[in-house]
């Protein structure tokens, strides 16, 4: 029986732009998209007010062939807060529980946020070239706290799922907030 044949598939990153093509989907998530992940409220309210800003894109090439394969993502997270809460992703846990991801920080500083189910907290510390292993049922999230915008890339399985519900019903242990302009680790009153 014949077997069918996958073939290679490249897209060419820009390290200038911090981004690659061709892309296949792109998401932009608002401040509108991740509302409830910002502890003060009345700024979410006022940067809605404000335009609703862009907090972050994903650049997605799905490497689908005919069996099981692996996802592309390059997230561009922008400068800015929430308040004195900087912009970050929403956060999630993958559905299926063997599932892993490589994060690539390619551009910008700031923190890779992961944390388990039962509440273990571990904050990684990222500047251009830090390559970070996230290990499966590890919540994750990225936090800009630069000046310029930080971008990485994401791969991981495609069957891996996204799961918001724990993040968006409680966030990460502890925040990333700015404090005499540098940015200082404070605990989450949710927890
Ligand atoms: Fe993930």
């Amino acid at each position: 029986m014949l077997q069918d044949i996958d073939y290679p598939i490249s897209v060419q990153f820009d390290f200038d732009e911090g981004a690659f093509s061709p892309v296949k989907t792109r998401s932009d998530r608002r401040v509108s998209d991740l509302k409830m992940m910002f502890h003060d409220q009345d700024a979410v309210q006022r940067a809605l007010a404000a335009g609703d800003p862009l907090v972050y894109q994903i650049l997605y090439h799905p490497f689908a062939t005919s069996k099981s394969d692996m996802a592309l993502g390059v997230s561009r997270i922008f400068p800015g807060r929430i308040g004195d809460e900087y912009y970050m992703t929403k956060g999630h846990i993958h559905e299926r529980d063997d599932q892993p991801e490589i994060y690539f920080c390619v551009k910008g500083e700031g923190y890779l946020l992961l944390q388990t189910a039962g509440g273990e907290f571990r904050a990684e510390r990222w500047t251009p070239g830090t390559i970070s292993h996230i290990p499966p049922m590890w919540a994750h999230r990225v936090v800009n706290t630069g000046s310029d915008m930080l971008v990485f890339v994401a791969s991981y399985h495609l069957s891996a799922g996204h799961d918001y519900r724990l993040i968006e019903a409680k966030g990460f242990r502890q925040m990333l907030v700015e404090r005499d302009g540098k940015p200082t680790f404070v605990d989450n009153g949710r927890w």
